[in-house]
């Protein structure tokens, strides 16, 4: 083994086949996409994506500090979150950023303070909850009424009364996200129904906007991720321009983290044991649910491999467990050829929301990152001798 499993192996090539894909499907130059930095912060992957004239949104003054350590300018950085802490606004403000997703009519007071404070006028989105059902896991919808975000549709008005009041802040657009992994298109058209009416009721206020964000979510296909891993782009974006009435001179920010970096990720793991249980073997490997949670969180589904065994070996059923001291640290059940310790096993489409919920518990080392263009998947793992890639 040539490096320390478990790992992080980011395929460069089709992070950049993603991008490329991404900008072509863009249909109209109105359409502005920020990467979700919370899928992925890994600063190779920030610079990657910045190649492509992608901005960043974030949801930390940490994510910030990244993106601007990253190259993104501070004019294509935008700030979301639920709670955002002062010190938090005051990086975003002092930095002068593109604008702030506000989330609550409490929060703009402070915003207008630290605003103030900064001498600066800061340019604030109403994140807004359309209150549409994304039809995905429970656990990642985020546009219904009942869940924490944005300000309900019923408040819209008196946000717009309590905003004009404020000296240090200036109404530039309204924000949206309905949630993630989100594969049919359905949602999101009825997105637009929604946001076509309240924009029509702001218009009516005598709001003009710049900007209308309509968030992330767009899924990617984590059962086949050896196929055509590239989401489309082109069907997505369409919905937008189909059904978004757009007013002249306004841009329309999208947030996309999953779509763009989950297939480009792998978690490398190697197999510590191979044990008969009362019912089933286990194949125990030295990645666990402190590298990749997904799993245990969201009971989601990662295709495997093992990439060294030889199928003419015969094939098994295995449950792919981590050695973690909870009974919920499972990869899932896997039929592959006949295992022995010392195997790679290969998590795929760990790229988004992956490295970044990585934690310590246990007090485990953390999984570092190789990247392709770097260090050969096959190089990681001592298969074949590094050779030099420009
Ligand atoms: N914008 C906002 C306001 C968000 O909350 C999110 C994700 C995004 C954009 C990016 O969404 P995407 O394009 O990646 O779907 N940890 C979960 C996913 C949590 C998503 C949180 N918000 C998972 O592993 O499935």
């Amino acid at each position: 083994m040539a490096v320390q499993t478990p790992f992080y192996h980011y395929d460069i090539e089709l992070l950049e086949n993603t991008l490329q894909t991404l900008t072509a499907a863009i249909p109209s130059s109105n359409f502005k996409v920020h990467y979700a930095i919370k899928a992925n912060a890994e600063p190779r992957i920030l610079q990657t994506i910045r190649k492509y004239g992608l901005g960043a949104d974030c949801v930390s003054g940490n994510e910030i500090t990244r993106a601007l350590e990253c190259g993104y300018a501070p004019s294509e950085i935008v700030l979301a979150g639920v709670g955002k802490s002062d010190a938090e606004l005051n990086t975003a403000i002092s930095n002068g950023i593109h604008s702030i997703n506000c989330e609550s009519i409490e929060e703009l007071e402070v915003i207008n303070e630290i605003a103030e404070q900064n001498n600066r006028v800061a340019h604030i989105s109403f994140r807004i909850n359309p209150n549409v059902d994304a039809k995905t896991h429970h656990k990642i919808t985020t546009g219904l009424s009942e869940n924490k975000f944005g300000i309900p549709i019923s408040e819209v008005s008196r946000a717009i009364a309590e905003i004009r009041k404020m000296n240090a802040l200036k109404l530039t657009g309204v924000h949206f996200h309905i949630g993630s992994q989100i594969l049919s298109m359905d949602p999101f058209i009825k997105l637009c129904t929604q946001v076509n009416t309240l924009l029509d009721e702001m218009e009516a206020e005598g709001v003009e906007l710049e900007h209308i964000n309509v968030g992330g979510g767009l899924g990617i296909d984590y059962l086949n991720p050896d196929g055509n891993p590239i989401p489309d782009f082109e069907k997505y974006f369409a919905v937008f321009h189909e059904h978004l009435q757009v007013r002249p001179g306004q841009t329309v920010h999208f947030e996309l983290g999953r779509s763009v970096v989950a297939q480009c990720g792998s978690l490398i793991s190697k197999v510590l044991y191979v044990k008969k249980g009362a019912t089933k073997n286990f194949a125990i490997i030295d990645a666990g649910m402190t590298e990749l949670i997904r799993p245990a969180l969201y009971d989601s589904h990662h295709e495997m491999e093992n990439i060294t065994a030889d199928a003419a070996m015969g094939m098994d059923t295995y449950s792919v467990v981590g050695p973690i001291c909870e009974s919920s640290d499972v990869f899932g059940q896997l039929e592959m050829p006949i295992t022995k310790r010392g195997d790679i096993i290969k998590i795929k489409s760990a790229g988004a929301y992956g490295q970044v919920l990585s934690s310590n518990y246990n007090l485990r080392d953390s999984a570092i990152a190789y990247y392709s263009d770097e260090m050969t998947l096959n190089a990681c793992i001592g298969k074949e001798e590094q050779v030099a890639i420009s």
